[in-house]
C-alpha cells in the first residue's frame, strides 16, 4: 500500500474550526501534525483521527500563549525530520469587555498567540516552502479583522493584522510556489465565546452562529485553490462590503450594539 508522505500542521487542531480543519486535510490523506495546549484533547483527536483515515498522527502540546513556545514546536518538528507540506495556523483567543477595564496581561498573551506565535511559524514554515517552490498556509483571520470591534477590541486588532500580514507576504512570494491564504469566519459555534468571557453577549445569544465544519470547508476550499482569502457565509460577506463603504466610527457603533450584553438596553 501506498503510504501517506505529505505532513499538515494545524495549531488548534483539536477543537472548533481547527478540529475541522484538521479532518478535511486527514480525509485528503495527509498526516497530521495537532498542536493545542490539552493533552486530553491531543489524545482525543488522534485516536479518532487515525481510527477514521489512513494517516498518521502526531501531537504536540504547546501554550502558544508565549511566542517562545513557537521557537520550540519549530525545533521539534525540525528535528523528526518533518517537512510540513501545509501549515494551518489556528490556534487563536479572544477576550471580551472595555479595555479599561479588561486584564492586560491576558490580552498581552492573546498578542502573542494571535501574532507572534503565528509569525514565528509562518516564517520558519515559509522559508522553507519557498525553497521547495511548493507549501500552502492558510492563518485564521476572521470578519472582525475587517471591523473595529468596541468589547473585543484588541481581539479584533490582532485579527486585521492577521489579514494584512498574510495578504502582504501572498504578494512578496508570488510565483514562488507557495500560496497562503487568509479565511475570515464570522461568529461560529465553537469554544471561543466560552473561553473569552463573551457568552452574554448579543451575538452569541441571538444563537445565528456559523457550523464550524461550515466554515472550515470554505476554508479548506480556499486553501487547495491558492486563494488570497475567503469570508465565509453570505451574511458575514454582506457585513464586510457594508464595512468597506460605512465610516470606521459607524461600523464600530454598530458593532458595539451586536457585542453588547443582552441585558443591556
Ligand atoms: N468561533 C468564532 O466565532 C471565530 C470567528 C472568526 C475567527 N475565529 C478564529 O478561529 C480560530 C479557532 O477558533 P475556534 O472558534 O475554533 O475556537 P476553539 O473551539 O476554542 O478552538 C481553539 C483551539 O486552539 C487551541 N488553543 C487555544 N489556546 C491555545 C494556546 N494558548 N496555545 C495553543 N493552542 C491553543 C485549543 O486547544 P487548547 O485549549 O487545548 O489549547 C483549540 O484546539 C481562532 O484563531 C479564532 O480567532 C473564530
Amino acid at each position: 500500500m501506498e503510504q501517506n508522505t505529505k505532513h499538515a500542521l494545524v495549531t488548534g487542531g483539536t477543537s472548533g474550526i481547527g478540529w475541522e480543519l484538521a479532518k478535511l486535510l486527514a480525509k485528503d490523506g495527509y498526516n497530521i501534525i495537532l498542536v493545542a495546549r490539552g493533552e486530553e484533547g491531543l489524545e482525543k483527536s488522534q485516536k479518532e483521527l487515525e481510527q477514521t483515515y489512513s494517516i498518521s498522527v502526531e501531537t504536540i502540546s504547546k501554550d502558544l500563549f508565549y511566542a517562545g513556545n513557537a521557537f520550540e514546536l519549530v525545533d521539534e518538528i525540525k528535528a523528526k525530520g518533518i517537512t510540513i507540506d501545509i501549515l494551518v495556523n489556528d490556534a487563536g483567543q479572544g477576550l471580551y469587555g472595555e479595555f479599561k477595564d479588561t486584564d492586560i496581561q491576558r490580552e498581552l498573551a492573546i498578542v502573542q498567540l494571535n501574532i507572534s506565535s503565528l509569525l514565528v511559524l509562518t516564517k520558519a514554515f515559509l522559508q522553507d516552502m519557498v525553497a521547495r517552490g511548493d507549501g500552502k498556509i492558510l492563518n485564521l483571520a476572521s470578519i472582525a479583522g475587517k471591523l473595529p470591534g468596541p468589547l473585543q477590541a484588541v481581539y479584533h486588532g490582532t485579527k486585521a493584522f492577521v489579514h494584512s500580514f498574510t495578504e502582504a507576504i501572498r504578494s512578496e512570494t508570488k510565483d514562488s510556489g507557495v500560496t497562503i491564504t487568509s479565511l475570515l469566519p464570522g461568529a461560529t459555534d465553537t469554544d471561543f465565546f466560552h473561553k473569552a468571557g463573551m457568552e452574554q453577549s448579543k451575538v452569541v445569544q441571538a444563537g445565528q452562529l456559523a457550523d464550524p465544519a461550515e466554515v472550515a470547508k470554505d476554508g479548506y476550499n480556499a486553501l487547495m485553490s491558492g486563494d488570497d482569502m475567503v469570508v465565509s457565509g453570505f451574511k458575514n460577506k454582506v457585513q464586510v462590503g457594508m464595512s468597506n463603504i460605512l465610516p470606521d466610527s459607524t461600523v464600530a457603533d454598530r458593532l458595539k450594539k451586536q457585542q453588547e450584553p443582552v441585558d443591556k438596553k
